[in-house]
């Protein structure tokens, strides 16, 4: 891991503090206390958490910890669906706006209702359960952001199958390889996506993606384009709906154990092959219960807008389960935030009268660049809370969103947290003083800290490694088939969870997050492993070597740039630049493409061989590329 880097110059003593009448209301009223009871009492301070949800079975205990492994909720039986669906349907949220879907075209919009999504969700997982996925049975699910994607995820926790969604915006290699490394019998996708008016064949991806996939018994397709609708390959091939008829609306809910599997959830990692991450059906509800609750201050009259993808754990905190176990109405919006044009978003928050709006930073900086012109065509008056996930909000981000969008009136939640933390550690609750730069403290619930290599706390002002002291219900439990990367997490640095990103904690005991410390670049908010994109070039015939590096970009946070060496035979050009970037895409899809390709004679190697991507990055950048003893000849 990376050890020195820059503390960014901010303004410490800056803060803006919103009116007293959030905090009055706020789930959570006083920070201090509750963060005060919840060291007093971790156990009590989550139990008082999980019991507001309905169980089919008490736990006997609130936590196992047996370093690095723990247990939550220990002996309970439930179904998380029963929480999202049952519960609601039951009382007076049966009629209440469960979802909002909105797409491009003018007009399209959906709209269901909790007790018309609890039938949905009933009759998907009956069609699930007439091709014979049963409990622990892994289903991938490859689908654009549309209802039918919430109902296939929610239908599988119904019945205890575990799924394993991979955005839509992969190719045909990093599908292929997640659906093998979860051995997935049923894959759901749709025959398009749509994306700034224009289709996106995902199962022609599929096809192929599924060649080299023996696991794969049955792929359900959900047919979008009504005019020249699909082609089904009868054999392998069934139609989302057909799936649904003659099912019954009813489908009890498997018993689950609370350490039963809820998803998996592929991340990049430090090789070529992603890491899936697993979370559990328990802990996972509680902890992005209590998240969705006390983080978003979510009340029963809010309408809720999460901007990310469900293929991304932001969607599936807090797109699905999150919200849904909070009885929320919850926005899904096809869309993307500059199509038709820049005021897309600003035209659903006064259409829809959103009052949450959670969204990323790369977005952020997107619209100030374009101008405050374009949010005040709109009214965003019913705009109560802002929030903002993925990568840092810098500063100048941070000012713009709170004053262009939230009038100098709405809190900002800047929420670090990552696809192995499954909910939200550390932010500014809303009432709470906000520092621009900084993302905020641990959630009454989290121990987060900034350390030195041995663990060690590092001076206020000074910058290190960000960690977690303790163990939380919503944590990953394992990479899939794979304890050994698992235990990686908790034993780099001794006596902790690190989270391999880089951050200083200042005077106040705000953290500001800097970046990662590893060989994942920040890309638009997505995770990318330099290793994967490697792998990617290397497997076109004209390439010998590559190397890939992040490179700072004021709207994306990051870009890729990649070093190749080419095989003997083939000549540096354009035309092969363009081809390498094209075969990337196909391979493992547009979000990690390379911006920049330069073609070298050599990289910069250490003795034993391996590439110092560092060196590169400092030479790249025009800084000093730190100690090169090990750098050979
Ligand atoms: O580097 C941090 C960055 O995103 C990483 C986690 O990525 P992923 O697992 O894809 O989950 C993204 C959505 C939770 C982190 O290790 N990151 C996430 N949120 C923030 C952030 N960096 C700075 N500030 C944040 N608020």
């Amino acid at each position: 891991m990376a050890e020195s880097f820059d503390v960014p110059l901010v303004e410490e003593e800056k803060f803006y503090l919103p009116d007293p009448s959030y905090k009055q209301q706020a789930w959570t009223k006083d920070y201090q206390k509750a963060y005060e009871e919840f060291l007093a009492d971790p156990d009590g301070f989550w139990e008082t958490q999980a019991k507001q949800l309905e169980w089919f079975k008490p736990w006997t205990k609130v936590r196992e910890w047996n370093y690095p492994y723990a247990k939550w909720f220990v002996g309970a039986k439930l179904n998380i669906t029963y929480n999202c669906l049952d519960r609601h349907v039951a009382n007076h949220r049966r009629n209440k706006v469960a979802m909002i879907w909105r797409g491009e075209e003018e007009g399209e919009e959906r709209i269901l209702t909790y007790q018309k999504l609890f039938h949905e969700v009933c009759r998907f997982a009956n069609g699930l359960k007439k091709l014979g996925v049963a409990k622990g049975d892994r289903v991938c699910i490859y689908m654009p952001l549309v209802p039918e994607q919430v109902i296939a995820m929610l239908a599988c926790a119904r019945i205890g199958a575990v799924h394993s969604v991979v955005f839509g915006g992969f190719g045909v290699n990093a599908l292929n390889m997640r659906i093998k490394d979860a051995e997935a019998k049923v894959v759901i996708t749709a025959d398009v996506a749509i994306r700034r008016g224009k289709t996106i064949p995902l199962k022609t991806i599929v096809e192929e993606a599924v060649v080299n996939a023996p696991s794969v018994e049955k792929v359900v397709v959900l047919s979008r384009e009504k005019e020249n609708p699909v082609e089904l390959h009868r054999e392998m091939e069934v139609d989302f709906y057909d799936l649904m008829k003659g099912v019954s609306t009813r489908c009890e809910p498997e018993v689950m154990d609370a350490e039963d599997p809820l998803f998996i959830l592929y991340t990049s990692g430090s090789t070529g092959t992603p890491k899936g991450i697993v979370h559990t059906t328990a802990g996972y509800m509680v902890g992005t219960y209590y998240t969705t609750l006390n983080v978003f201050d979510l009340k029963d009259t809010d309408v809720y807008w999460c901007t990310a993808d469900t293929g991304w754990i932001t969607g599936h905190s807090y797109v699905v389960y999150g919200p849904l176990c909070a009885g929320g109405t919850v926005v899904l919006g096809e869309v993307t935030p500059d199509y038709p044009d820049p005021g897309s978003f600003w035209k659903i928050i006064e259409e829809l009268g959103i009052t949450i709006f959670y969204t990323a930073p790369t977005a952020i900086r997107m619209f100030m660049k374009v101008g405050e012109e374009w949010p005040n065509k709109y009214d965003l008056s019913s705009l109560r809370i802002l929030g903002s996930v993925g990568e840092p909000l810098n500063p100048e981000a941070f000012e713009w969103f709170y004053k262009a969008i939230g009038k100098s009136r709405c809190p900002i939640v800047d929420t670090w947290w990552q696809t192995e933390t499954g909910m939200q550690m550390i932010t500014t609750m809303v009432g709470e003083p906000m520092r621009p730069g900084f993302a905020g403290k641990s959630i009454p619930g989290v121990v987060a800290d900034v350390v030195d290599k041995s663990g060690k706390p590092v001076e206020p002002g000074t910058g290190g490694f960000l960690v977690i002291r303790n163990p939380w219900p919503s944590m990953l439990r394992t990479v899939y088939k794979n304890d050994e990367r698992y235990q990686k997490y908790w034993d780099t640095i001794p006596g902790c969870y690190t989270a391999g990103d880089l951050a200083v904690k200042g005077k106040h005991g705000y953290i500001m997050v800097i970046g990662r410390a590893d060989d994942l670049i920040i890309v638009a908010g997505h995770n990318i492993g330099t290793a994967e994109v490697e792998s990617a070039l290397v497997s076109h015939q004209a390439v010998a070597e590559a190397a890939v590096i992040g490179k700072p970009d004021p709207m994306k946070g990051n870009t890729i740039k990649a070093f190749v060496i080419l095989r003997v035979g083939f000549s540096p050009s354009d035309k092969l630049k363009a081809d390498l970037t094209y075969h990337v895409r196909m391979t493992l899809g547009p979000i990690a493409m390379p911006s920049e390709i330069e073609f070298m004679d050599k990289l910069p190697k250490t003795r034993s061989g391996k590439i110092m991507r560092r060196v590169l990055k400092a030479k790249e950048m025009g800084i000093d590329p730190g100690d090169i003893s090990t750098l050979e000849e």
